[in-house]
């Protein structure tokens, strides 16, 4: 008796009949909440917030409380990975990501490790089974990572916000290296995502958010190779559910169909993806999730409540379509305006499902 109640998300997602059509938000447990901040404020800081089970739960279910959404996924974050990996994540107020030790000689490169998920980063289990607790089986739990590309972002820069220059005079000056980094990086988020599953995880996402940087040539054999390989390793099938991938390259409109043959359940759009043509192209191998550019939240609820309706239409009839957005929330959203995202799709997707 562990499937959710509401498992429209999970239905979705493997393409199955729904009543209506499920949403999640990107970040919906993020600082545009002020409960999130005081909790945020009670851990320290960030990454202490990630790493307090009780606290990560207690943030996990806060959008939840608030808003009719039909999933939780976890609270933490893809550069949990590279921390247990010994770089020294640690975020500067205002600033994103950092790394003490980003990756840079050859040695430090070729010392790398993929880390024991049940040992360096047991608190993020410990968070997903307790989250699953809380949850007592009313929406489904996702799970997720980063891609193996775009973790090496972040490792090789060593913060965010920069424009690429280091990780891609690798890739072009020393493929070995950065080949090396990705094999480790794909073991290690193989690893992860399966003792994620194993800890109750009932949905997982990779997060390829920089993947769409790459040359068309370079995406296949630095981004798509690995992720393909991560998801030939997914634990597929856990207690008689099956457990869905979703895939999500930011940018990568052009490569649906590449993302689709890795054998995902789903693709995550951004909203420069135009939601009909997707369809028509892969509709018939794997379901949508998108794909609301986020700045719309930053309006009113009529101009939301309209924009919801263009994305609905513009999947259409049918099932196969997970609401979100393009990316994640911005903090200067203003609750309201999701609690009148979530509405109108509870009010104006049953319509599209009556086929
Ligand atoms: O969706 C959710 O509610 C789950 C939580 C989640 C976070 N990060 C929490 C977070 C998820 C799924 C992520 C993924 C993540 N983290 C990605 C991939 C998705 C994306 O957004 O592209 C990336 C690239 C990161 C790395 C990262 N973490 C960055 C670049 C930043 C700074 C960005 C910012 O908005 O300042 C973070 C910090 C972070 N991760 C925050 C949250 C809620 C904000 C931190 C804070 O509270 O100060």
């Amino acid at each position: 008796m562990t499937h959710p109640r509401n498992d429209l998300l999970l239905r979705a997602l493997l393409r199955q009949p729904t009543e209506r059509t499920p949403i999640w938000i990107m970040r919906q447990a993020g600082r545009y909440l002020p409960e999130y901040n005081q909790t945020r404020t009670r851990a320290g800081d960030f990454l202490s917030l990630c790493k307090n089970p009780d606290l990560a739960t207690e943030v996990t279910l806060q959008p939840l409380a608030r808003f009719r959404l039909d999933a939780a996924i976890l609270f933490s974050d893809i550069l949990t990975i590279p921390d247990a990996m010994g770089l020294g994540l640690y975020f500067a107020e205002g600033e994103g990501p950092k790394f003490e030790r980003p990756l840079r000689a050859e040695w430090e490169i070729r010392s790398l490790s993929a880390p024991d998920p049940s040992v360096h980063l047991s608190y993020v289990m410990s968070a997903v089974s307790q989250i699953r607790r809380a949850l007592d089986n009313s929406v489904p739990l996702i799970g997720f990572a980063g891609s193996p590309f775009t973790l090496a972002c972040y490792m090789v820069e060593g913060r965010g916000g920069t424009d690429f220059s280091v990780i891609k005079k690798m890739l072009y000056q020393r493929p070995d290296l950065l080949h090396h980094i990705l094999e480790i990086n794909a073991r290690a988020v193989t690893d992860y995502l399966n003792a994620q599953i194993e800890a109750g995880a009932q949905a997982v996402m990779i997060f390829d958010t920089w993947g769409g940087v790459l040359s068309n040539a370079a995406f296949n054999v630095f981004s798509l190779q690995y992720m393909q390989r991560i998801v030939e390793g997914l634990t597929r099938h856990k207690d008689g559910a099956e457990i869905p991938v979703v895939l999500f390259t930011k940018g990568g409109g052009q490569w649906l169909e590449r993302l689709a043959a890795t054998g995902c359940n789903a693709l995550g759009l951004d909203w420069s993806t135009d939601l009909a043509g997707a369809r028509q192209r892969v509709g018939s191998q794997v379901a949508l999730q998108g794909n609301l550019d986020p700045a719309i939240l930053l309006t009113d609820p009529d101009t939301i409540a309209a924009e919801a309706a263009k994305t609905l239409e513009s999947f259409g009839y049918g099932h196969g379509h997970v609401f979100n957005l393009g990316h994640g929330i911005s903090q200067f959203v203003p609750p309201e305006n999701v609690h009148a995202l979530v509405e109108a799709v509870h009010q104006l997707s049953p319509a599209y499902h009556q086929v």
